[in-house]
Order: C-alpha cells, then sequence, then structure tokens
C-alpha cells in the first residue's frame, strides 16, 4: 500500500480492512482533524480491529477510526462521503469487482481519489488453478486479467488510472509458499501485485 496520497484531514475509506492495520496507519497521516472508516463483512475481523481501535486511542490520544460492518459490493456509506479510498488485497476476492468500483465512485466526493493494490493476472490461469480454494483465498485465482481490472475501473467512471507500483511474480519468488509453492511453474510470471491510482473529476 502508499499512503503517499493521503494528506491531513482527509476522509479515508479502507475497503476490506480487516484487523485494521492499514486504517491506523492511515489515520496517522490524516490525524486528529480527519478520519478513517474501515469496512469489512467478517464479524471476527470487525471485533478484532476494534478492540485494536481501542488501543490505538489509548496509544496516540487519537479517536478517529470507526470500522463497520457491510460488504465493498454495497458500502455502507452515503454517496461523495470520503476524499479517499485505499484498499490492500480485497479487490480480487470480491465475486463482482465492477461493482465494487462502481461503489467506490459513488462514495467518493468529486476529485476523490482511489489508491488500490491488489493482485491481477498477465494471462488466464488453467481451469485446475482457477478452481483452486487455497489460490482463491491467496489472493491469486480469484483475480481479474490486468486489462479486465483496469476495463473496470476506467467503466466505473474514474480517469486513467495511473501505475504506482507493479511487479510480476516469477517461479522463484512464489517456490518457497505451502500454498504457491506446488504450482510455482504453472504460476511463474502470471500473478502481478499492483497499486494503482484513480481520480474521480471534479
Ligand atoms: C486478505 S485480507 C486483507 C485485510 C487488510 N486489507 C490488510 O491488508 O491487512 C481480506 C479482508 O477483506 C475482507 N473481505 C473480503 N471480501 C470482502 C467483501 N466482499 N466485502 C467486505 N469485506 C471483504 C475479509 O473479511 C478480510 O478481512
Amino acid at each position: 500500500m502508499t499512503f503517499s496520497c493521503i494528506e491531513p484531514g482527509d476522509i479515508v475509506l479502507d475497503l476490506g480492512s480487516g484487523a485494521g492495520k492499514d486504517v491506523f496507519l492511515a489515520a496517522r497521516k490524516v490525524g486528529a482533524s480527519g478520519r478513517v472508516i474501515g469496512v469489512d463483512m467478517t464479524l471476527e475481523m470487525l471485533s478484532l480491529a476494534r478492540r485494536n481501535a481501542e488501543k490505538f486511542k489509548v496509544s496516540t490520544g487519537i479517536d478517529n477510526v470507526e470500522f463497520r460492518e457491510g460488504t465493498i459490493e454495497d458500502l455502507p456509506l452515503e454517496e461523495a462521503a470520503v476524499d479517499i479510498i485505499i484498499s490492500n488485497c480485497v479487490i480480487n476476492l470480491s465475486p463482482d469487482k465492477p461493482r465494487v468500483f462502481r461503489e467506490a465512485f459513488r462514495v467518493l466526493r468529486p476529485g476523490g481519489r482511489l489508491v488500490v493494490s491488489d493482485i491481477v493476472l498477465e494471462r488466464a490461469l488453467p481451469p485446475k488453478l482457477k478452481a483452486d480454494k487455497d489460490l482463491y483465498a491467496a489472493c491469486i485465482s480469484g483475480a481479474l486479467l490486468r486489462g479486465e481490472y483496469l476495463q473496470a475501473v476506467r467503466d466505473a467512471g474514474f480517469q486513467e488510472p495511473e501505475l504506482l507500483a507493479d511487479r510480476t511474480y516469477q517461479a522463484s519468488s512464489v517456490q518457497g509458499d505451502p500454498v504457491t509453492g506446488e504450482a510455482a511453474d504453472a504460476l511463474s510470471g502470471v500473478a502481478a501485485s499492483i497499486t494503482l491510482l484513480a481520480r474521480k473529476d471534479r
């Protein structure tokens, strides 16, 4: 994830906030005049994140984070409610990624920014790997092809996405991993980790 786009005073939304790691990093950047909202659909993660929020408040003295239950396909926010949306390794898990980008566009204010780190595929996976549940949990088999992913961002209404980071995994980087290691040769050069920035017109 990159946090360099976040300014003091921003209202930030984290899609699929998990235990809240990125929410707390963003909360330090926006400071007491800003706010960070994490959305997640898993009750266990929300409860862990809310416990972490109490610790964050005690250690920093800043009370600017909130965790909401909901799905990233149907966000629990009003339209034009936030300045910036972040997300790390979550959208690839969604069964309806175009809808996630449309929802992100709806809740961003005009001039707002979407900054997303995610996995995309350089070519289609063989059917056996596409159906592999462990590879889905590893954020690979649910991922879209790169071109489809970027087109879904454009189709939602965003300006042309800019790639801030782009790294394609080679066999050597997945070989030692217990989930991806077995399929290392088939996966080589297939999955890429990207961070994109896309703006909503003013
Ligand atoms: C791989 S974890 C990433 C967590 C966090 N972004 C991080 O980087 O530590 C994925 C998180 O996304 C949540 N998630 C997955 N699909 C979701 C959806 N459709 N709507 C809301 N949350 C979702 C899961 O509950 C989980 O907490």
